[in-house]
């Protein structure tokens, strides 16, 4: 199949280009310098042109706390260019990919959140990707939606969004204190897992629909923090802290575990264990080479 990945220079989009070139699918990477996702005619020509099958989305405003004084800047990434994107997909006849986020619902529930559950999004950039998800359903029938969460992948190490783990291993080495939160959780998921099993889907042709593929389990932002440190034998300064002491300017959902129930019953493979996932982790990101300039 012949495949175009946006946002290639980001965590996911690494992984989606490594994998789908190792299965043998035909790969046209582009990253921000080569296709803006927020210019529309560039967006239909470039779709248009390269005659995809599938257009894989992973470009996206990732940055939660910066979207709430620029709230349109992360629309126009997360809302109106996946309108672009669904539209031009829908023209070409190609199945279109999109990622969204576990941010689109508010965490006040406490169990796994399913494909079912209501999103009630806590900020701008979670009305932003909320957006994008209606955008796609709207203007593309062929349409996988993943929600994902706490995304991190060895790329990470040097994408200019970086991820949790890349954080704390610097603030660590640095002897920087940390003080984390302990009551708010993630579902760490890491990012070439869930390439594959995106990539698994569409090569078998899942029905279109919307999908949660979570890292499986929940855990606290603090406890995330120690497992990292754990396995890397670092010694840091980290304390747990709470979200009334430690305030950020953008309201994240307190609880925000993705049940994977709907795409396992399709018969996706369960996501790795985290200590699994995190032991590849600190393997791989050894391997991962800087972007050349
Ligand atoms: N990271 C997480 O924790 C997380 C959690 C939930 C959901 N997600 C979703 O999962 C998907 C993949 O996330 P990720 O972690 O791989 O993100 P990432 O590492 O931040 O990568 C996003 C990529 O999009 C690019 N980009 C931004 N604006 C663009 C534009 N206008 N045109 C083209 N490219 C643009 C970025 O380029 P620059 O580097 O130049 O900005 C970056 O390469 C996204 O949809 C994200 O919203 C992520």
């Amino acid at each position: 199949m012949r495949a175009i990945i946006l946002g290639a220079g980001g965590q996911l989009g690494y992984e989606l280009v490594s994998d789908l070139s190792a299965r043998g699918h035909e790969v046209v990477a582009l990253g921000r310098e080569q296709l803006d996702i927020t210019n529309p005619d560039r967006v239909a020509r470039g779709i248009k042109g390269h005659e995809p099958d599938w257009v894989i989305n992973a470009a996206a405003y990732n940055k939660v706390d910066l979207a709430e004084k620029e709230p349109q800047v992360a629309m126009e990434v997360n809302g109106l260019a996946v309108r672009s994107l669904a539209a031009a997909c829908g023209e070409a006849n190609a199945t279109f990919v999109h990622f969204s986020t576990d941010h689109v619902f508010d965490g006040t529930k406490t169990e796994p959140y399913t494909e079912a559950d209501l999103p009630s999004p806590p900020s701008a950039y979670a009305v932003s990707k909320l957006a994008g998800e209606f955008y796609a359903r709207i203007y593309c029938e062929n349409l996988y939606l993943f929600r994902v969460a706490g995304v991190f992948g060895p790329a990470g190490r040097y994408t200019r969004h970086g991820n949790f783990p890349e954080l704390i291993l610097r603030k660590a080495r640095e002897g920087s204190p940390l003080n984390v939160v302990e009551d708010f959780f993630v579902a760490p998921t890491y990012a070439p897992a869930l390439a594959a099993r995106v990539i698994d889907a569409l090569e078998k042709k899942i029905p279109f629909g919307l999908y949660h593929i979570g890292g499986g389990v929940s855990i606290s932002w603090y406890h995330w923090a120690l497992k990292i440190l754990d396995q890397t034998g670092l010694r840091a300064k980290i304390q747990p802290t709470n979200h009334r002491e430690y305030k950020t300017p953008a309201r994240r959902p307190r609880y925000a575990g993705l049940s994977n129930a709907k795409i396992e019953a399709a018969g996706i493979s369960p996501m790795p264990s985290l200590d699994d996932a995190v032991t590849e982790y600190l393997r791989r990101r050894e391997k991962v080479q800087p972007p050349k300039q």
